[in-house]
């Protein structure tokens, strides 16, 4: 099996600059290599290009949407390439906005496919937030209502398809910041939330059992993983960290979890920020909970 590695250095949806660094902290950290070491043949795409960062503020409740368009349309189309060639997409982030473009080019694959749509979308942040209700103006706190079709209308049709996916393809885990508008989008829209209270309360193993139900060989999982989902206390390198997150332990059984299932084909590794980071301690966590996710375990798995 193939990984396509697509590197997207941008922070524009981001309220911090940064995390553009990222798609080469994981290089220097060893992701490519570490891939390779789990049997799966690596082919490193390099990094995308796009419009640098203006830093302005926002317009009409949105900063830099010009800019997070097309990051979000080269991704898009980069992720697109690799599902058509069969591989595995990972894109490296880069803020979270461009989830955008990496889910709709995954849903647009699964239409065409035929095959179910399973997102598990590991943040701290709901990332539900519209132009109307944010904040911030900051597109990636947006992400998960673009791609349920609401937002401007350049960030919800990439693929021609409006909304990207369902409320139901959908599972929101490690959540512990959100805004008021979001609270009620989210219970609108009747998402599915594992909350830190939830995971407190019931067990990271009994989250996932519940986030991996009810999927078959048909279906196409896809993770996008938002580093500020960990405790800042062992990932320190984000631009928007929140206090409580899931510990060590917690994250590596969450990916040993998805790995047993053998269906993840698609993911997102964003947020990184490199300039926040100590001596690349959150891009080294980040490729030894990769290297879980794609299969690695300390016993012989039977
Ligand atoms: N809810 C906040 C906002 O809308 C923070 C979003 C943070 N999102 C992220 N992908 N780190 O600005
Ligand atoms: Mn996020
Ligand atoms: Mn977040
Ligand atoms: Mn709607």
């Amino acid at each position: 099996k193939t990984i396509s590695l697509i590197g997207a250095p941008t922070d524009v949806g981001a309220s911090v600059r940064g995390a553009g660094m990222g798609p080469d902290a994981l290089r220097v950290a060893g992701l490519n290599e570490a891939l390779a070491a789990r049997q799966f043949n690596v082919v490193d795409h390099g990094n995308l290009h796009g419009p640098a960062n203006p830093w302005q503020q926002p317009v009409n409740g949105l900063r830099h949407l010009k800019e997070a368009i097309d990051w979000n349309q080269a991704v898009y189309d980069a992720v697109n390439q690799a599902l058509m060639q069969g591989h595995i997409p990972m894109m490296l982030g880069g803020d979270h906005c461009l989830a955008i473009g990496s889910i709709s080019a995954v849903a647009a694959h699964c239409r065409r496919a035929g095959k179910k749509l399973r997102v598990l979308w590991f943040d701290a942040h709901a990332d539900s937030n519209l132009s109307t209700i944010s904040p911030t103006g900051n597109i990636h706190g947006m992400p998960v209502a673009c791609l349920m079709g609401h937002g401007p209308q350049e960030l919800i049709s990439y693929a021609g398809h409006t909304p990207a996916i369902q409320p139901a393809d959908i599972r929101l885990i490690g959540i512990r910041s959100v805004d008021a508008g979001e609270k009620k989008f989210i219970h609108d829209m009747g998402m599915q939330v594992f909350d830190m209270r939830y995971i407190d309360e019931y067990g990271m193993r009994n989250v996932m059992s519940s986030a991996l139900a009810d999927l078959d060989a048909d279906t196409h999982l896809h993770v996008s993983f938002d580093m500020d989902c960990l405790d800042p206390g062992i990932a320190p390198g984000v631009g928007t960290a929140v206090l409580g997150g899931p510990t060590y332990r917690e994250a590596q059984l969450c990916m040993e979890m998805i790995a047993d299932t053998g269906l993840l084909a698609s993911l997102d590794l964003v947020e990184l920020n490199p300039a926040l980071d100590i001596r690349n301690q959150t891009a080294i966590l980040a490729v030894d909970l990769i290297e879980s996710l794609f299969g690695k375990s300390t016993l012989v798995r039977m």
